[in-house]
């Protein structure tokens, strides 16, 4: 099948060809972000391999579906910027890729709970400019902290063991508890205790109509004084502005960010010579307390092996008929995963 490869970067390429050898698809690689503008680019093409960051939004795909694109092919497990309802109004497949590497995400979430809490971050650059000083860089044990957990899917399980592993007493919520974390020691808890007894709170649940702005003024008044605020799962879940007020005030004391509502415009891209237009953001970047990291938490070299073998094999199984079921992104499953 001719594929078109939205936003493919250099060290993909190769990934994706290893991927394809005994499936003989033909990769048109595009380093263009998919929109409705570069939609027409995928003309001849039965699939669009798109990534996070892609707009699969209703002009884009109506603008692939003239261009004979029949299968959109996820390299990701979100699909929240895929609009389901017109994929399906055009007769779009669309195919994810639900479980890569839970442990990558995971992992980078403890590395922003740990740079964040030691301030290594800080401590980098103040060691490299021969200053010595300890002030302003005390953190806290992690041992015997209550560490919440929101959503408890793959990578909110994979969190938790490490958690567990580090002697917090781990706190959860998920409309669907998991009988194994339970059995483990994590305490499924109501929304509003999961806020209010949270010293750390890391979001692991999609974003859907249910979760956009979850972390807002509310949630965040309910937070204890100095909560450190991890989010590796999708920006729209937390209220920018409202986290920004509380950082002002000194109500949360550390933020860690692999995603932000706005980063489409931003993120896998070099803009070190360009002006940010994004005032809300570049007021983030300001914060001592704040670290971002650019969408990175998938970024391991097993995630992406996973992301290119799965996604030719989805290709491959939509060519043969046999799409497998557990990967279909349908309007059904997202309204499930959204009640
Ligand atoms: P998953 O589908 O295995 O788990 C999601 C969990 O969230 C489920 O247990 C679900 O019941 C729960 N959930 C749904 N609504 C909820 C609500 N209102 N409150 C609490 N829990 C709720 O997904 P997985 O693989 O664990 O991924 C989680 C999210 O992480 C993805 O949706 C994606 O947005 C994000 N992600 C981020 C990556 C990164 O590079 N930063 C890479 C991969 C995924």
């Amino acid at each position: 099948m001719r594929v078109a490869i939205y936003s493919t970067k250099g060290y993909e390429r190769e990934i994706m060809d290893a991927a394809n050898r005994g499936h003989g698809h033909e990769f048109v690689y595009l380093d263009v972000r998919l929109t409705a503008q570069t939609a027409p680019l995928a003309e001849g093409c039965a699939c669009a391999a798109i990534f996070a960051n892609d707009d699969a939004s209703a002009p884009s795909l109506e603008g692939l579906a003239k261009a004979g694109v029949r299968l959109l092919a996820l390299r990701s497990a979100g699909f929240n910027h895929v609009d389901l309802e017109a994929a399906s109004r055009l007769g779009l497949t669309a195919l994810r890729v639900p479980a890569y590497s839970p442990y990558s995400v995971a992992e980078h979430a403890v590395a922003l709970i740990l740079s964040l809490n030691r301030k290594t971050h800080r401590a980098y650059s103040r060691v490299r400019e021969q200053n010595f000083n300890l002030a302003g860089l005390m953190g806290f044990d992690l041992h015997g902290k209550t560490v919440g957990v929101l959503g408890t899917g793959k990578i909110g399980r994979a969190f938790a063991r490490i958690m567990l592993g580090f002697g917090c007493r781990v706190i959860a919520h998920d409309p669907f508890p998991n009988d194994e974390l339970a059995a483990i020691g994590v305490e499924y808890v109501p929304l509003e205790t999961l806020w209010r007894e949270s010293r750390v709170l890391s979001i692991h649940c999609p974003l859907t109509p249910a979760t956009h702005h979850l972390v807002n003024e509310q949630s965040l008044a309910m937070m204890p004084e100095g909560v450190m605020l991890i989010n590796t799962s999708r920006g729209g879940v937390v209220d920018t502005r409202a986290v920004i007020r509380a950082l002002k005030s000194g109500h949360i004391g550390a933020l860690g960010l692999d995603v932000y509502e706005e980063e489409g415009d931003l993120f896998f891209r070099d803009l070190s010579d360009k002006v940010i237009q994004d005032d809300v953001f570049v007021r983030l970047m300001t914060f001592p307390n704040v670290l971002i990291t650019a969408h990175q938490g998938f970024f391991t070299k097993e995630a992406i092996t996973n992301i290119a073998d799965t996604t030719v094999q989805n290709i491959t199984d939509f060519e043969r008929g046999a799409p497998h079921p557990d990967n279909l992104v349908t309007l059904e499953k997202l309204v499930a995963s959204a009640s």
